[in-house]
């Protein structure tokens, strides 16, 4: 049965068109989401000794670990029931500080609250994190925005900075090294081995994601996917699954964390359910694999916001991989299990 969810397989035809030669693009991409935030934090620091950083509770550790790392200051806040930062928070924050706005699964509208902070001072910088909004970035109005490629894409790495505020324009970096493991899993994964097989080499290259210490940039064979991927196609399908996934949602109550938005690509959608766990096991064996965003850390585990997120939320997948088919097996298999643990709707 075919798989839902999960890394994306890299499919090894289109390597074999990769060109000899020429294979250097003329932009600077980053290795991922982490470097390209590093490289931001970096420049800012060797400019007006800014060293306090707001960062939502509800966001992924290796963000945390980055901005520690570099030896800010960390003032955490709490998101809004929308999913924002809350406007009262605005004047807790000084001149010249930073601050991380998280554009959550696509769905944020960080836009208002944004111009309300430059409106307050226009000393402080905002950060966007459009990691799970990579179809998004070009709307941000923050000084700065970083993606991070293969969250949306069938590609090894990279990630890249789109900038309302100069930003001195990075050396060529070295190559990172978990590209490889990435990539020889993703093309494994399309040969249909063990799981296990490919799993391992996936979780190799985020140890070495987390382990690794100084700025590097894409690999070259990653640079070439992404150039080559067709990022409007992929655009229109995912839009198609999600609506197709949330008028079937609809009908039968689901709660989604927020409302259908014609005008957005996201990265997954969000539901809040009762039992998530075990529904979620009972979907792995039907070959359906769900990520959850993200679970408790210690940073936020006082955080109300992310302890009810962390039990209840699951994200459910409409990625171009998959056509209405899949779609329609992905809800039939949710909304049974829903029946069967009454995991309905909190
Ligand atoms: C919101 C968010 N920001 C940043 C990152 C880090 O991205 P990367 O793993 O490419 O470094 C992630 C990773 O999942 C994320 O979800």
């Amino acid at each position: 049965m075919k798989k839902i969810g999960g890394e994306f397989q890299i499919e090894y035809k289109q390597l074999i068109e990769i060109p000899h030669t020429g294979l250097y693009s003329e932009k600077i991409y980053f290795s991922n989401g982490r470097n390209a935030l590093k490289y931001i934090l970096i420049q800012l620091k060797t400019k007006e000794h800014k060293s306090t950083i707001h960062v939502p509770y509800f966001i992924c550790k290796s963000v945390i670990e980055t901005v520690i790392n570099l030896g800010y200051k960390i003032n955490f806040y709490e998101v809004s029931q929308k999913y924002e930062l809350p406007e009262e928070y605005i004047e807790t924050i000084n001149e010249h500080d930073l601050v991380i706005l998280v554009n959550y699964f696509g769905f944020s509208k960080n836009k208002i609250i944004i111009q309300k902070i430059k409106n307050y001072n226009s000393n402080i910088v905002c950060i966007e994190d459009s990691v799970q909004a990579i179809y998004e970035q070009e709307k941000s109005n923050a000084d700065f925005t970083f993606n991070s490629f293969r969250k949306f894409f069938a590609v090894p790495d990279g990630a890249s900075i789109t900038y309302k505020t100069a930003l001195e324009k990075p050396n060529q970096l070295p190559q990172n090294k978990f590209h490889y493991h990435k990539l020889i899993g993703g093309i494994l994964k399309t040969l249909k081995p063990k799981d296990t097989d490919f799993l391992d080499l996936f979780a190799k290259g985020e140890n070495l994601i987390d382990d690794e210490k100084g700025l590097s940039g894409i690999s070259t064979i990653g640079c070439w996917i992404y150039e080559n991927t067709n990022k409007t196609d992929a655009q229109k399908r995912r839009k198609e699954n999600y609506k197709l996934l949330y008028d079937i949602g609809k009908e039968s109550n689901i709660k989604f964390l927020f409302d259908y938005d014609p005008h957005i690509t996201p990265l997954n959608i969000p539901i809040i359910i009762n039992n998530r766990d075990k529904i979620r096991n009972e979907l792995f064996r039907q070959n359906i694999f769900l990520p959850i965003h993200w679970k408790l850390d210690s940073f936020n585990k006082n955080s109300l916001t992310c302890q009810y997120i962390s039990e209840n939320e699951l994200s459910l997948v409409i990625d171009q991989r998959y056509n209405s088919e899949d779609i329609i097996r992905e809800m039939d298999a949710l909304l049974k299990l829903i029946n069967k643990y009454n995991g309905n709707i909190l």
